[in-house]
């Protein structure tokens, strides 16, 4: 470990001017590999001596390794190759590349500036984990999501939706593949920072999300040239990084992750032909992985998907036709196993299929098993010879619902074995011969579920009359929810009692708030230095509690009851350098629901959840008996200096009789 200290402790010349900026974006994970992995992270103004120090957990924590100098490459809005596209002029980006690291292995990680350690209260751990050498088997697990990036409620909900899966199965997720569209509506660098960024800062700092571009991301970078700040955001493989041939581009790479081979297409601005570049390279990629013979899984991935009837049609529109008439051919003559793509705001998931490449799709001649796929529901498992066979089956999934959802399906398309239209995300599960996969909803309920296993020689034959989805097959939002039929996904949060402590806001404090049944008209509202006054909406000030009725209120709002059932409060508050932020805590008296904003950041909801039809739906609940809520779980979002918090009230009903909001914030002793 002493001997790797000494020669990478090589100290940056980093230019210094002006103060240590502070982290605006990040550290979040990019371009993992047995050996290597990347780190990048964004701030308001340059750092005097960039470094990131990091260690394997199991190995001595005194002896930090140190990556810094050359092997961080800084990036601003000036920068001579590769300037950042559109982000703000004193914003700078580093990206740090560790090398010689060793393969599957858990390594924690800091920012630092010179001595000063960034962004994290010190003993708040982010981690890492190397990817298994090529090859090895090893059980994983992937996170796909598409079209996430509104930055609304819905996504939120089907990210907590995976947290709560990983925590409570103990397994974590090992890769998170994205399908495009997670930058609403232009994909802009401000869209990538609140919708992308921020909701899923907790999962980007220890997980790398590999990317392949939306429509929506097309609308500011450009596929072909491969800038705009979709690429600024992503460091992808270009050379093989990360095992896979060259691709010589950011918009389409491979890597490798054990014995899973992992492919990216653009199908949005480059050319889809089997002559243009991407479908040349696609070819050698997948010749040369086959040759070298440690691929066992085969994943695409991209964003308009082959076969949909969901919010788009795979019949009638060019990127999703071409897709299919031209590279799901190459793929299927390498043997690939999954299909992913999003765009379509559904979850369609196929039967077992093959040549499926006519336009019209089909049903004739292509379903090689018509089953489910569900081994739970008295199914059988699809069934595929050991190792890439070609053209031994394919299982495509549209997985277009992680934030948008289409209010109707424009059709059934032939080869679906299940469609739900809902919220949600799909997990994958590869385990030895078998790989599962799963449709999560934004409760966190399992939706759909099939299995592939893989061994020997399977030979299939077509289906003559194969099962046929009808109408009836689409389950419908909430549909079917075990435990909850039609029900909201309600999120709550188990309370405790309040602690000894000293005020940080105390009760009874002034808040700015905005009531009479208007909305903020952005999420800016929930930022640091959001002036209410510049505001169409009329925001006043007050004291807490707010509400009506009851007689608990020091802010009346008298005009709710019958009129409207949402409340919107927020006040800054400065922490003092000292302060432990792993103790600060929100005591509440309530009725009924809430929400909480940490600095810009949606970080949790108290009763308030989705109704089946999309509108919020929230639980009932008495003032009376102040609860606790921790924040020690977001102690990375809060810092020393100037914070803001910012919570929407929510009634059951616009009839209610009374509401409470009655916020203070609290250092536990
Ligand atoms: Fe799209």
């Amino acid at each position: 470990m002493k001997s790797i200290l000494c020669l990478t402790l090589l100290l940056a010349a980093v230019p210094a001017s002006g103060e240590a900026g502070g982290i605006t974006r990040g550290p979040y994970l990019q371009l993992a590999a047995p050996d290597r992995i990347t780190i990048v992270w964004r701030t308001d103004g340059p750092l005097k001596e960039a470094a990131v120090r990091f260690h394997p957990k199991a190995g001595d924590p005194a002896a930090a390794l140190v990556s810094s100098g050359d092997a961080i490459r800084i990036r601003t809005g000036k920068s001579p190759s590769s300037p950042l596209k559109d982000a703000s002029k004193d914003t700078v980006q580093y990206e740090a590349t560790l090398s010689g690291l060793a393969p599957d292995t858990l390594y924690s990680y800091a920012i630092h500036d010179g001595e000063t350690r960034l962004a994290v209260p010190e003993d708040l751990t982010l981690t890492f984990r190397t990817a298994p050498k090529p090859g090895t088997a090893k059980s994983t697990r992937l996170w796909v999501v598409g079209d996430s990036g509104t930055g609304a409620l819905h996504q939120a909900l089907v990210h907590e939706a995976m947290r709560r899966h990983t925590a409570s199965t103990g397994k974590p997720m090992d890769l998170y593949l994205h399908v495009g569209d997670m930058a609403y509506s232009r994909g802009t660098d401000e869209q990538f920072q609140k919708n992308f960024f921020l909701p899923y800062e907790t999962t980007l700092s220890h997980l790398v999300c590999w990317a392949a571009m939306g429509n929506h991301e097309g609308a500011s970078s450009n596929g072909n040239k491969g800038v705009g700040p979709y690429f600024d955001a992503y460091v992808c493989p270009t050379n093989g990084e990360a095992g896979g041939l060259a691709s010589g581009s950011e918009s389409y790479y491979s890597f490798d992750h054990g014995n899973i081979h992992c492919i990216a297409l653009n199908s949005y601005d480059l050319d889809r032909t089997p002559e243009g570049a991407m479908a040349r390279w696609l070819e050698a990629d997948l010749t040369q992985t086959r040759e070298k013979g440690q691929a066992r899984w085969l994943i695409a991935f991209w964003h308009h998907p082959p076969y949909s009837k969901g919010t788009h049609n795979s019949d009638t529109e060019k990127p999703l036709v071409e897709m299919r008439e031209h590279i799901m051919p190459i793929l299927e003559r390498h043997g690939v196993d999954l299909v992913l793509a999003g765009h379509s705001h559904i979850y369609e998931r196929s039967m077992l299929i093959h040549g499926a490449y006519a336009t019209p799709s089909t049903a004739d001649g292509v379903i090689l098993d018509d089953g489910t796929g569900d081994p739970r529901d008295g199914g059988q498992p699809y069934q595929k010879s050991a190792g890439l066979v070609p053209a031994n089956g394919t299982v495509s999934i549209t997985t277009g619902h992680g934030g948008a959802l289409g209010r109707k399906n424009i059709g059934i398309h032939p080869l679906m074995r299940s469609i739900v239209m809902d919220h949600g995300s799909t997990v994958i599960e590869i385990e030895g011969d078998t790989l599962t996969a799963y449709m999560l909803d934004l409760r966190g309920a399992e939706r759909d579920r099939f299995a592939i296993v893989k061994g020997g020689v399977v030979t299939h034959t077509v289906v003559a009359n194969p099962w046929m989805p009808d109408a009836t097959t689409p389950q419908r939002t909430g549909e079917g929810v075990e435990g909850s039929p039609n029900g909201p996904a309600i999120s709550t949060v188990t309370p405790l009692p309040i602690p000894a402590s000293t005020p940080l806001i105390p009760r009874h404090s002034e808040w700015d708030y905005l009531a009479g049944g208007a909305e903020p008209e952005t999420t800016a509202w929930t930022d640091l230095g959001f002036d209410p006054s510049g505001e169409e909406e009329a925001w006043k000030r007050g004291e807490a509690g707010f509400g009506y009725d009851d007689d608990d209120d020091r802010t009346v709002i008298a005009d709710m009851e019958g009129n409207y059932t949402t409340l919107y409060i927020r006040r800054e508050f400065t922490i003092p350098e000292g302060t432990d932020l792993k103790k600060i805590g929100l005591a509440i008296d309530y009725d009924d629901g809430f929400v909480v904003h940490l600095n810009g950041r949606r970080i949790f909801a108290q009763n308030v959840g989705i109704e089946k039809d999309g509108e919020v739906e929230v639980d009932s609940h008495s003032a009376g008996k102040p609860e606790y809520f921790s924040l020690k779980e977001h102690a990375a979002i809060l810092r020393h200096g100037l914070n803001v918090i910012a919570l929407e009230g929510h009634n059951t009903r616009i009839d209610s009789s009374d509401l409470t909001l009655d916020p203070w914030l609290l250092v536990e002793d």
